[in-house]
C-alpha cells in the first residue's frame, strides 16, 4: 500500500491539504537585512519599560503552572470596565477566544453570519467549526453593511459576528450601527463583536461596543487584546466579555486548562497601569497613520478611512503585486482579500522612519 496515499486518513476531511501559512517567516533574501516589518498590525514599539519589569519578576515562578482565571488581573479589568468579574475570561491571545466563541456556539453543519471582508484568521476558525457560512457583502466603502448582516440571520443562525474597528479595512461602526446589530440579533443567537482595536477606536473618539452591548437582552461576547495598543504581542493574552457566567466557563471549557503564559498577568496588571506609555503610542501612532494616509492622497490614491494602527488603500492594479515588489524592497506589507478589495495594499504603522521608508519605495513602485 502507497503510505503516502494513505497518511491524510487519519485528518478530518475538512482538515486535508491546508498549507499552512507562517506570517512571521523571514524570506531568505531578508536574513541580516534592515527590514521594514508593516504587515501584521503589530505595536513598533516595546512594551512599557514597567511590563519588562514585572515579567522579569515572575520569572522565577515559571516552574509552576499560571493560575488561567488571573486572580490579580480580572478585577482590575471589572472594575475598570464596569463588569462582573465571572464574566471575564483570558486567552492566548483574543485568536484563542474567538475560536473557543465559534465552538461553543456553533456545532457542525450549523449557520453562523459573517460580514465578507474579516480579519484572515476567520476563515480558519469558520473551517474549524465546519460551520455553514452566510457570507454578507460589505458595502462599496469596504464598512460593515450592519442591515445586510442582521438580515441574513435564519432559522439555523447560531452565531453572528462582527468585528469593530475591522481589519482589514480599519473602519469602525457607528454607535447606531452597533445598537443595530444588537437590537436585531434575536435572543438566540450569539453576538460575538471584536474588538482587537478598541482602544484605538476609543481615542479617535468612537463608540465602546460594551457600552451599548450591555443592554442587550440575548447572550453576548467581546474580545478584546493586549497585542496592539499595549504593545504585548508576544505575550499572546487576550480576553473576552461575556453576557453571562455560563458563556465564560464554556469558553474556559474548550481553550484548555493551562492556556496562558506565565508572564501573562503581570504583564498586563504592569501594562494598564502605565496609562502614559498606552497614551504615547496611541499618540504615536496616530501621528503616522496622518502621515501614510496624506502621503498616499500625495501620490493621488485615497485609502480607507481607518481609525486603527493600519491604513488599507486602493492602489489601481493588483494589490499582490505590489506586496512582492515592495518586500523585494524590504517593506512587508500585506493585502486585504476579498473578490472586490484585489486592487487593495494594507500597511501597519510603525516608525516614523518606517513611513518614511513605506512612502519613499511606494512611490517608485508605483511609478
Ligand atoms: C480583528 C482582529 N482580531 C483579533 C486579532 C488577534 O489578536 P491577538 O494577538 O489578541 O490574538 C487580530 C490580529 O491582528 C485582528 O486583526
Amino acid at each position: 500500500m502507497d503510505k503516502e496515499v494513505n497518511q491524510p486518513n487519519h485528518i478530518r476531511p475538512i482538515f486535508q491539504n491546508i498549507p499552512f501559512w507562517n506570517p512571521t517567516k523571514i524570506l531568505d533574501h531578508e536574513i541580516g537585512k534592515k527590514i521594514h516589518r508593516m504587515d501584521l498590525n503589530e505595536c513598533p514599539y516595546s512594551p512599557s519599560p514597567k511590563v519588562i519589569e514585572a515579567m522579569s519578576g515572575v520569572a522565577d515562578t515559571l516552574n509552576r503552572y499560571p493560575d488561567g482565571t488571573c486572580p490579580e488581573l480580572t478585577p482590575i479589568m471589572a472594575e475598570r470596565i464596569g463588569v462582573p468579574e465571572n464574566t471575564i475570561t483570558w486567552g492566548g491571545g483574543s485568536t484563542q477566544l474567538l475560536t473557543s466563541i465559534a465552538e461553543i456556539s456553533v456545532a457542525p453543519g450549523q449557520n453562523l453570519v459573517t460580514p465578507e471582508l474579516v480579519w484572515k484568521r476567520f476563515h480558519g476558525v469558520y473551517k474549524i467549526v465546519d460551520a455553514e457560512v452566510s457570507w454578507v457583502p460589505n458595502k462599496a466603502d469596504g464598512g460593515i453593511d450592519v442591515e445586510a448582516l442582521t438580515g441574513a440571520i435564519g432559522n439555523d443562525t447560531r452565531l453572528l459576528v462582527c468585528i469593530t474597528p475591522n481589519n482589514p479595512t480599519g473602519m469602525m461602526l457607528s454607535e447606531e450601527e452597533i445598537r443595530h446589530v444588537s437590537e436585531n440579533t434575536p435572543e438566540n443567537v450569539l453576538l460575538f463583536m471584536d474588538e482587537a482595536y478598541h482602544e484605538f477606536a476609543v481615542h479617535a473618539g468612537g463608540p465602546d461596543a460594551l457600552e451599548i452591548m450591555r443592554d442587550r437582552k440575548g447572550p453576548w461576547a467581546i474580545t478584546r487584546t493586549f497585542s496592539k495598543a499595549y504593545a504585548m504581542a508576544g505575550v499572546r493574552l487576550g480576553y473576552a466579555i461575556c453576557s453571562s457566567p455560563e458563556t465564560v466557563d464554556a469558553i474556559r471549557m474548550v481553550s484548555s486548562t493551562f492556556n496562558l503564559n506565565g508572564f501573562a498577568e503581570a504583564a498586563a496588571v504592569a501594562a494598564l497601569k502605565d496609562a502614559e506609555y498606552t497614551q504615547f503610542i496611541l499618540d504615536k501612532n496616530a501621528e503616522e497613520r496622518d502621515r501614510i494616509v496624506e502621503g498616499l492622497r500625495e501620490l493621488g490614491y485615497e485609502p480607507m478611512k481607518s481609525v486603527t494602527n493600519f491604513v488599507s488603500c486602493d492602489i489601481g492594479r493588483p494589490g499582490m503585486e505590489v506586496v512582492k515588489a515592495m518586500r523585494e524592497r524590504g517593506i512587508r506589507i500585506s493585502t486585504v482579500g476579498g473578490d472586490n478589495f484585489i486592487n487593495y495594499i494594507r500597511v501597519s504603522m510603525g516608525i516614523p522612519e518606517d513611513t518614511d521608508a513605506f512612502l519613499r519605495e511606494l512611490k517608485e513602485v508605483l511609478g
